[in-house]
């Protein structure tokens, strides 16, 4: 029987290494063609061009691959070599067309326009479509693949280990484990993260999935809706993250009965039912994995909501870059100063893949809290649990509401 679920473990844990691996795997040569990536940029010959852009660069440039912007050529601009204005055939002394577009491109040009803002001058960004291919390409089928994962692995684990019971007989005695405020704390959270995450969803994969489906006009109509309750509730979302925060911070923090239950892998297998306090080491992941990622995903979207006014990341990049830590992943020195669109590009594809990791341990939370195991839904329906179960799954916060109450379990009444 032992073997059995030795073995039952080491299917799900293969599982979810694949799925794993194949997210975070770096793209192949080929992928990272697709999806325009930074591949490295083959020697160019400028000569005959006398070291301005070739057919080459703009073949690539239309592929979407990297292209050259070597300081000859950004800084480059003309002004300042421009044939005198008396001279014969003269530019005027001014800079030339493919000067003055090359000048935009690297926002080097003096640009004037009416509309006012941050982002209103640049008008070429080399890296938007970096970033457009990026987002349809591998940012939307690996975030697929790991919803996909986690829902295939969440089935086989239930087909395999089955509903977690109550071992022991039960009461008829239940106990209060969550006050109505906690409840509506937790409500609130998992209402308005559903919505997001379907919304979200919308916005990310509509183009592809549901366009040829329902044609541009019905999907524009979907994505609007979408975008007005995406951007509305994203504010319920994140007073709820406050309130659970304050409410059970103070049960999260990590002590030794922990690591005793993760030893015994939470007892998932059979091995008994490790004590646990008000939280088990499994509910405080998901708890920090809540607030860590809840929290980067709040802030990131703040960024897109209010576009240009809270750019994050060439700061970031800087302070990552005097870690020395890129470098030394392989990622080499990361970009410092970006064009205004730039910034919110990366906010976009940090909020999304965010959400996705967030996604998928909040399908697995849903699972154990609701058809994975017996008793556990009682807790955020009703506020009471049985007190069997209880006493299986978190005998420690038990004893400890006894000893509170100095009697036989707290608030106890019988089952009608
Ligand atoms: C329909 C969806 C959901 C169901 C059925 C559900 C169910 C539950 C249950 C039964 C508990 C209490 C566990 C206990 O008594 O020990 C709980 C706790 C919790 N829930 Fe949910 N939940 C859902 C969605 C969410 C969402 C979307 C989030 C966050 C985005 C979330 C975050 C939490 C957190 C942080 C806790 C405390 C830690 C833990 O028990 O894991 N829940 N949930």
């Amino acid at each position: 029987m032992r073997d059995i679920r030795h073995f039952i473990l080491g299917c799900i844990m293969a599982v979810l290494a694949v799925v794993g691996l194949s997210v975070w795997m770096p793209p192949s040569e080929a992928n990272a063609q697709e999806a325009g990536s930074v591949a490295a940029e083959p020697e160019i010959d400028r000569s005959a061009t006398g070291g301005a852009t070739t057919l080459e660069d703009i073949m690539r440039r239309q592929q979407g691959l990297q292209t050259d912007d070597n300081a000859t050529r950004s800084t480059n601009l003309g002004s300042a070599e421009g044939a005198g204005i008396t001279d014969q055939l003269g530019t005027l002394g001014g800079a030339s067309d493919p000067d003055l577009w090359r000048g935009m491109r690297f926002n080097a040009a003096d640009v004037t326009t009416q509309v006012r803002g941050p982002a209103a001058e640049v008008l070429i960004q080399d890296r938007g479509m970096w970033w457009l291919q990026f987002r349809e390409g591998p940012l939307l089928t690996y975030g697929g693949y790991l919803l996909l994962g986690t829902l295939g692995a969440l089935l086989l684990f239930f087909l395999l280990r089955g509903r977690v019971m109550i071992d022991g007989p039960k009461t008829g005695r239940r106990i209060e484990r969550f006050k109505h405020v906690e409840r509506f704390g937790h409500w609130l959270l998992a209402g308005s993260f559903i919505l997001l995450g379907i919304t979200g969803l919308v916005s990310l994969m509509g183009r592809k999935f549901m366009i040829p489906v329902m044609g541009h006009e019905s999907y524009a109509l979907i994505a609007g809706v979408s975008k007005w309750i995406h951007n509305n509730v994203s504010w319920a979302f994140m007073l709820a993250l406050v309130m659970i925060f304050v409410m059970w911070v103070v049960h999260n923090f990590p002590d030794k009965t922990d690591l005793k239950w993760l030893a015994k892998g939470g007892g998932l297998f059979g091995g008994g039912h490790p004590p646990a306090k008000k939280f088990n080491a499994g509910q405080k992941m998901i708890f920090w994995s809540v607030i860590v990622l809840g929290g980067s995903i709040s802030v990131s979207g703040l960024s897109l909501l209010f576009p240009f006014e809270l750019p994050l990341f060439a700061k970031t990049f800087a302070i990552l870059n005097s870690t020395g830590l890129p470098e030394m992943l392989g990622f080499g020195i990361l970009p410092e100063t970006m064009t205004p669109h730039e910034e919110m590009q990366y906010a976009q594809l940090w909020h999304a893949i965010v959400s996705f990791v967030l996604m998928a341990i909040i399908l697995a939370h849903i699972y154990i809290g609701s058809v994975g195991m017996e008793g556990a839904y009682d807790a955020m329906g009703s506020g009471m649990v049985e007190e069997q179960w209880a006493k299986e799954h978190h005998s420690l916060w038990v004893e400890e509401v006894k000893q509170r109450d100095n009697k036989a379990p707290s608030g106890a009444t019988p089952a009608e």
